[in-house]
């Protein structure tokens, strides 16, 4: 098919192309953003090998040192965009409590005169004419292995070839989608546009964005247009937009409880599965708030005194959790590469991302070696003595002591297929997906929060999850450092209203254990304690496998603990110290109750609940005043 149109171009559909309905949106769209021509992504390696050498030729991609990084390239982003952009992220349901106090909400109508339709005083739309001058590419992608009852399909068009090629590494993207999306299947219309038009005969720049970005979400009709950025999750539209904010709104909608339906969850978590010394195998999903570590825990390399338990990577960002038919909970990873931050990331933190990282991989915002490698911030001990930093300049360690300059930047990040991950799991593509044991959740505090506790129950667990805290990092604009409350890590992430959220959490639980089904244990964690001199007091990584450890034999009913106000904490005879010098002192510092704290952190509760008063469960609200309680007697 080829078909010109009035005022747009041909939009060469591929002859195999038989859904009429995503032809005519792609027709639709290229005439109003008045695209240069359509290029529809088979998700061949050939194809992306094609629009890789492009991107080195329009000055976006730099080819790295084949020798040393086989495959690879670099990116650098505009300085202006360089993380997701929260304030400027939208949830455009009909009705504003709908989207929740947590989200910033424009009408539906308001937000398409801006975006598509244009304003009544004459104002034209963003995305009119926005790809003037570039090629659109239809990138059709599943998340999830394709075919899995929990999988959905995406289509997303974007004129970026650096987002395109980024698809194929992070979904199964290409023809085998459109094969499975045959003449009238279902897929979640994703717009996507840097804001970038070039004029006739215009040079381009090497990152096009704009100043204007707005990411935004149609939960009702689940749609959603992305303009002006083309970084990460404000781009990678299948990413954060559709597996965490459409999906959750999808996955809601899904329950019936008259039905005794339950519906399913869409989760900011890693998936891991941990196999014991006697060989048997559980699987474990926790949420972390971004750049806290997920990465490294689901891709964990247990010290070597407990190298008998082996740790794999069935996801590291993003899980999609249903009832199978047996009752249980079963999670897929929608993604099929990690998006990860390099910084901090090195060979004693997370060796098998590094052996990821080997080749293949695009990576944005690192430095670049002299002899064409990349490095980043905590790689090496010793930073080499020249680098180009991730601005493109010249970059010393005597320039970073001078002005402070990082040589990556913060929240630079490596793009890479799962199948690169030595840590992989066999079931990793499962359209099954895998039974979940337990849940994780775990913030950034260097105070108040233990180690790791066990909730009593569903409910309660559900209030350590809705309560969860973190010290914020360079993953979103805005400061850093500053505890703000991050329920279920969601909170840049939910599609609707939080408080429903929560009750979709708690009816979900109450549905499954009405069936019989045994519910996933929950526990909260804090790998982030700090000592009186200001630094971590628990070794993290590799050494966390202690506390998964204890986590696997709470489920078996073989751990020992103790209750205490927030739920069961290991004693210190509770967890294995084979191989790891860390006293009875230290580990009190890291799991103690401290009361004074804990009155805070309860008015800091309290004041959550009131921003989210409306339709808040009345459940958790108990639950407070039962830990309060507790901490009195
Ligand atoms: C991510 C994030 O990119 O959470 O995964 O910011
Ligand atoms: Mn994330």
């Amino acid at each position: 098919m080829n078909r010109p149109l009035a005022h747009g171009p041909a939009i060469d559909a591929p002859a195999t192309v038989r859904h009429r309905k995503l032809v005519e949106w792609v027709a639709e769209m290229a005439a109003l953003t008045e695209a240069r021509d359509v290029h529809w992504c088979d998700g061949s390696d050939a194809e992306y090998d094609r629009l890789c050498a492009q991107l080195v030729t329009a000055g976006t991609l730099l080819k790295l040192n084949p020798e040393l990084r086989p495959h690879s390239f670099l990116a650098r982003s505009s300085a202006s965009d360089v993380a997701r952009v929260e304030d400027r992220t939208y949830i455009c349901s009909e009705r504003k409590e709908d989207a929740g106090p947590t989200n910033n909400w424009m009408a539906p109508a308001a937000m398409r005169a801006l975006l598509q339709t244009g304003q009544a005083d004459g104002t034209p739309p963003l995305f009119r004419g926005a790809m003037r001058g570039r090629t659109m590419y239809v990138v059709p992608f599943s998340m999830g292995p394709l075919g899995s009852g929990i999988s959905h399909i995406g289509v997303e068009l974007t004129d970026s070839a650096y987002v395109a090629v980024s698809m194929k590494v992070m979904t199964r993207m290409g023809s085998k989608v459109l094969d499975l999306l045959g003449s009238d299947g279902h897929f979640v219309p994703c717009m996507h546009s840097v804001g970038a038009p070039l004029a006739p005969g215009e040079k381009d720049v090497s990152w096009p964005c704009n100043a204007t970005k707005y990411i935004v979400h149609y939960p009702e009709t689940q749609e959603i247009w992305s303009y002006g950025s083309g970084y990460g999750g404000n781009a990678l539209l299948g990413k954060k937009c559709f597996a965490l904010r459409i999906a959750s709104v999808m996955g809601r909608a899904a329950a019936d409880k008259a039905a005794g339906n339950p519906g399913w969850l869409a989760e900011h978590m890693l998936i891991l599965g941990v196999t014991s010394p006697e060989g048997k195998k559980h699987h474990v999903a926790a949420a972390f708030p971004s750049a806290c570590g997920k990465t490294n825990f689901a891709m964990l390399i247990p010290p070597p005194a407990l190298g008998h338990w082996t740790v794999t990577t069935i996801g590291d960002d993003i899980a999609w959790i249903k009832p199978g038919p047996d009752g249980r909970l079963y999670a897929i990873n929608p993604e099929a590469g990690y998006f990860g931050v390099a910084p901090g990331t090195n060979e004693k933190t997370n060796p098998n991302c590094m052996a990821s990282l080997k080749r293949d991989a695009i990576f944005t915002n690192v430095a670049l070696t002299d002899d064409g490698d990349v490095w980043w911030e905590g790689m090496t001990a010793t930073p080499p003595a020249h680098l180009i930093d991730w601005q493109g300049q010249d970059w010393t360690p005597q320039i970073a002591r001078d002005s402070g300059a990082k040589a990556a930047h913060p929240n630079a990040r490596f793009t890479v297929a799962a199948t690169n991950n030595p840590a992989l799991d066999e079931a990793w593509d499962s359209p099954a997906g895998v039974p979940i044991d337990a849940f994780i959740f775990g913030g950034r505090r260097s105070t108040t929060v233990p180690l790791v506790t066990e909730a009593r129950d569903w409910t309660e667990g559900v209030y350590m999850a809705a309560t969860m805290g973190s010290e914020t990092t360079a993953a979103a604009t805005g400061a850093q450092g500053v505890v703000r409350r991050d329920p279920f890590a969601m909170l840049p992430f939910m599609g609707y209203n939080m408080s429903e959220y929560f009750q979709h959490w708690l009816d979900l639980g109450a549905t499954l254990a009405a069936r019989g089904a045994p519910l996933p244990k929950i526990f909260c964690v804090n790998w982030f304690r700090k000592g009186a001199d200001g630094k971590f007091v628990w070794p993290g990584y590799g050494e966390n496998m202690r506390v998964l450890e204890w986590i696997v034999h709470r489920v078996e009913g073989s751990a020992g603990g103790e209750l205490n106000a927030f739920g069961t904490t290991p004693r210190y005879e509770d967890i294995d110290w084979s191989g790891l010098a860390f006293d009875s002192a230290r580990f009190d510092l890291v799991t103690d109750l401290d009361a004074a704290s804990w009155a805070g952190e309860l008015e800091s509760h309290d004041a959550l609940f009131k921003q989210l008063a409306h339709r808040l469960p009345g459940e958790l609200p108990q639950v407070r005043e039962r830990i309060a309680a507790r901490l009195a007697t």
